[in-house]
């Protein structure tokens, strides 16, 4: 979602995590390459019980690995330019359909009313409003030609959703809105044509902000947990605000549940709510017809969103549940590793300014604890991340057993108030945590962190290793490995990139190749590509900081050299979020997000719905954010 309203501050802990000086801090290359390792490793191991001295040894060398070792450039297009044209550009050799686009049935529902007079049945049947978080689950041997796409249906604008905007509001117009998020579920297959939507397909399936689902883990069940229509604090509502995703080894889908704030109303909030951000100017209008909402009425409702939501596609009948042991923060992404040992790693990622970066590790191998009847992401460790200014960084446990959160009655309640025990714990501010995603070949985790231009101005806390930019336009990736695993007590970081133009000192830019800020979305290719998009606020698109950069857009980065190629730019006031690759990386599934937005983030206008945007319909037409494929001209890998 556009990015202006995770610039407010929520985090007024006084924790100052890191040290302020800015020592020359050691590159984790040097810090691993020679005997400075061990020393390093053993002053980190010393706060946290040891172990790190066993993995170091087993490290591989770093030198032997290369992403593409059958030879050939991992950048094999054409670069294009910056783009304020209103459609989407991608290199010559490239072309782009839209596959779905807000409003196009999942299956054989209704078709999608040009004037926005879909009703909420309607809209339960078709795409969502503003997709997000994709995943592409290929079916079997077949996956290059037929596989179930899982997008999130991040949110919504009113204004442009009904055919009178939010004027006349009403309990239509709640239900229509609750229907156009969540999650949407289609069966895509590969024909002589390009690739299409199959309808009917027994798979296809909505889930809205109403639809019923568990609640599982260490919260479940808690008072705080409980409201009036379920004393047994387990069974929930839909999701909502859905940003990026993840996916697990046993196939299932994860939706992370980002800003639900936006949606509840408190009238006079207390510290709970004022962590999160809720108060009593919520985003939406729901809570004037449905009093799940008005937390004034139903006080624990908004304690049931915030979490990490699982979805089995292949059982288009079963209930997604909630799994509480991902913690309960602004979720942008759940992005699942397993490790060598089988336990399964959760990355997460909390997007506002001065949040957090979250590492989830199941206790048991996954197929273990499977085997004992207990589901691995509800049996598990929480951390948050503290980046040390000498290159390393700590996982941090968010335990009953950390000294530091003995202020926390049960795990259940640090897990509800997550952001309150990383405060205590002294983790990491950072500059808006977005996506995850690993190089699986290195065990190299990357994470966007888009911007903060709070950083180091006034009270707000200064500049550190991974956050190194006062006022901070454009963001930047930074990137982690391990000694041994994925499970290590300790990580070695580094910047990847500061973002920005490289061509103009002033921006700070240490981009290897085209300008961008602003990084969001990201994605590993199975080929080492690293997709990167970008979310540059509508309200900037193009102008002050961000003049020449055009609409927002999509890069490929070889993560060895550095290299950054600018592949695609969407069309006007867009953001580009969502991105999976077939497993043959010959299609490639990008998300065009909220095309048309207004600059002033109001909701649109209804009477002038086309005003900034009427792609992809053309003049005339509402913008809709759509799902596209993009292909290679004669077959190939996307961006060879
Ligand atoms: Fe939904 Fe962090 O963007
Ligand atoms: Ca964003
Ligand atoms: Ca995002």
């Amino acid at each position: 979602m556009s990015n202006d309203d995770e610039g407010v501050i929520n985090n007024p802990s006084a924790n100052e995590a890191f040290d302020e000086v800015q020592t020359a801090r050691l590159s984790r290359r040097a810090v691993l390459g020679g005997g400075l390792a061990v020393g390093a490793a053993a002053v980190a191991a010393g706060t946290l019980g040891g172990g790190v001295g066993q993995v170091l040894a087993a490290r591989p060398a770093e030198a032997t690995w290369y992403p593409n070792p059958r030879g050939g450039p991992l950048l094999g297009f054409e670069g294009i330019p910056t783009s304020t044209a209103d459609t989407v550009v991608v290199p010559p050799g490239y072309s782009w359909d839209v596959l779905i686009a807000w409003g196009d049935p999942v299956s054989n529902g209704p078709g999608f009313a040009p004037d926005a007079s879909n009703s909420a049945a309607d809209q339960e049947r078709q795409w969502g409003m503003h997709n997000d978080g994709i995943v592409f689950f290929p079916f079997g041997f077949l996956g290059n030609w037929r596989g179930l796409i899982v997008q999130n249906c991040e949110y919504t604008d009113d204004g442009l959703l009904f055919t009178d905007g939010v004027a006349n509001w009403n309990a239509e117009k709640t239900r229509k809105s609750q229907a156009a998020h969540g999650v949407a579920i289609i069966e895509v297959v590969k024909t002589w044509s390009g690739w299409k939507v199959r309808r009917p397909s027994p798979y296809a399936r909505r889930i809205t902000a109403y639809t019923p689902m568990g609640i599982s883990g260490p919260a479940a069940g808690h008072p705080l947990l409980k409201t009036s229509a379920d004393p047994t604090g387990k069974r929930v509502l839909g999701t909502l605000n859905n940003c990026a995703m993840g996916y697990t080894p046993w196939g299932t889908y994860l939706a992370c549940e980002e800003n639900f704030n936006g949606y509840f109303k408190k009238t006079v909030n207390g510290p709970l709510e004022a962590r999160y951000g809720i108060d009593s100017s919520p985003d939406y209008l729901w809570h004037t017809t449905d009093t799940r909402f008005d937390l004034d009425v139903e006080p624990n409702e908004a304690n049931r969103f915030g979490w990490v939501a699982e979805i089995d596609p292949f059982k288009p009948k079963s209930t997604p549940v909630k799994r509480t042991a991902l913690g309960r923060l602004k979720h942008e992404g759940a992005w699942v590793e397993e490790a060598d040992d089988g336990r399964v790693v959760v990355y997460m990622g909390d997007d506002q300014v001065f949040e957090y970066i979250y590492r989830y590790v199941s206790n048991d191998p996954w197929k273990t604890a499977f085997r004992k009847g207990r589901h691995p992401l509800d049996d598990g460790i929480l951390y948050v991340a503290k980046f040390n200014a000498d290159g390393t960084g700590d996982w941090l446990p968010l335990t009953k057993d950390n000294p530091a959160l003995a202020g926390f009655a049960t795990q259940a309640d640090i897990l509800i108030n997550t952001r309150a025990a990383a405060d205590a714990v002294g983790a990491t501010k950072m500059d808006r945590p977005e996506w995850i995603d690993v190089l699986d070949s290195k065990k190299e985790v990357y994470v966007t962190l888009t911007n903060n231009s709070g950083r180091g101005t006034g009270t707000n806390p200064g500049v550190d290793g991974p956050n190194p930019r006062v006022n901070n336009r454009y963001g930047q990736i930074v990137r982690w490995d391990y000694a041994n695993d994925f499970t290590d007590p300790v990580f070695y970081w580094e910047i990847f990139a500061l973002a920005g133009d490289p061509a103009v000192a002033t921006t700070g830019s240490t981009i290897v190749g085209d300008k961008y800020g602003s990084p969001d979305g990201i994605y590993v290719a199975p080929s080492g590509r690293i997709w990167i998009q970008t979310d540059v606020s509508s309200s900037t698109i193009d102008t002050g900081f961000y003049a020449g950069f055009g609409n927002n857009q999509m890069l490929c980065a070889d993560p060895v050299t550095k290299e950054t190629r600018r592949f695609l730019v969407g069309p006007n006031r867009c953001e580009i979020t969502g991105c999976f690759a077939s497993p043959d990386e010959r299609a490639l599934f990008v998300g065009i997000q909220h095309p048309g937005e207004r600059p002033d983030n109001l909701p649109g206008d209804p009477a002038d719905p086309d005003a900034f945007s009427s792609w992809p319909g053309g003049p005339g037409t509402r913008p809709r954010s759509s799902l596209i494929v993009i292909t290679k001209d004669g077959g190939g890998k996307i961006g060879s």
